[in-house]
């Protein structure tokens, strides 16, 4: 990694830090359309670029919050944004809580669902830092379950609301880190390797119901997850320095091409991963 005189890349990088409430007008090509939207931790998660994006665009919301101790942040973070929004509790390891969002989403959204987001993942620290050689088989266990296995459980649920609707599109977040070995990435790479692999399969299953299943590849971010990952700055800067764009991605760009993979603006793409990384990943 070379200098940054200038200190332009640290200037971007805090730019993006601070970056919480978009300002990205949106033509209103989601009105009537109903989304569901996993993933919003507080005003800097990716999923809340996402559903402002989608809520620009016009679409009805549904947030997804992990546990009651989140929910209030859940609140907060749509104040001023999303007049009464609707949540429900979902902790994906939880079959019976799976069912049961699904239902309210169902009974909400009278049995249709055209949109879904699944943007959260897990990995014990442990994981993220060292070699992967030392990954713990219960460790293994809970990072595969939560991030990867996580995006079939939830399309399986939404996939009778998504053939009402007549089909749907459904997103998912990955990193590089599937494709090649990142510094201290170690677990998660593995679990977003299973994601990525899930998303092709997702869409061959789903692809006759005239559901689509795609993913969205995004630069570092620094997030709540972002910062469980070990030396997460040195990534960052990293990325800003190597880039073709010189900085890091925000999370209202990742919520721009959400909203286009999610809407008919990309009808005939499925199975993709799309990179959004300022073009990190071209580089050699
Ligand atoms: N931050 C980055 O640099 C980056 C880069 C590429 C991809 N991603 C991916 O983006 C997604 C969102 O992460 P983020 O960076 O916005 O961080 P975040 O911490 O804001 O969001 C992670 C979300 O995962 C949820 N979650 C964790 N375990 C869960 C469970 N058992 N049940 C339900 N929800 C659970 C958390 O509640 C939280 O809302 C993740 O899949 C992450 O791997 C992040």
């Amino acid at each position: 990694m070379g200098s940054d005189p200038s200190g332009m890349i640290k200037s971007l990088i805090m730019t993006t830090e601070i970056q919480e409430k978009s300002t990205m007008e949106y033509p209103k090509i989601l009105v009537g359309k109903k989304a569901l939207v996993s993933g919003v931790a507080n005003k800097r998660s990716i999923a809340w670029g996402i559903a402002q994006a989608l809520h620009a665009a016009g679409a009805d919301i549904i947030f997804t919050y992990q546990g009651e101790r989140l929910k209030p942040e859940l609140e907060k973070v749509c104040e001023g944004v999303i007049d009464n929004p609707k949540m429900v509790e979902l902790d994906v390891t939880n079959d019976d809580q799976l069912d049961a969002a699904f239902d309210t989403v169902a009974k909400e959204f009278d049995g249709k669902l055209d949109m879904m987001v699944h943007c959260l993942a897990f990995a014990p620290k442990e994981t993220l830092q060292g070699g992967y050689v030392d990954t713990q088989r219960a460790h293994y266990a809970m990072a595969q379950d939560i991030s990867s296995y996580s995006l079939a459980a939830m399309s399986r649920k939404a996939r009778p609301l998504m053939q009402k609707a007549g089909g749907g599109s459904i997103i998912t977040l990955t990193y590089l880190g599937a494709e090649k070995v990142i510094q201290n990435y170690n677990m998660m790479g593995i679990a977003k390797a299973a994601l990525e692999a899930g998303t092709r399969y997702l869409a061959s299953d789903l692809g006759p119901d005239n559901i689509r299943v795609n993913a969205i590849s995004a630069g570092p971010v620094k997030t709540l997850a972002g910062r469980g990952i070990a030396d997460f700055t040195t990534m960052l800067n990293h990325h800003a320095e190597k880039s073709c764009l010189k900085r890091n991605v925000t999370t209202e760009e990742i919520g721009g091409t959400a909203l286009f993979l999610l809407s008919p603006l990309s009808g005939g793409i499925t199975g993709e991963v799309l990179h959004v990384d300022c073009g990190y990943s071209i580089k050699g």
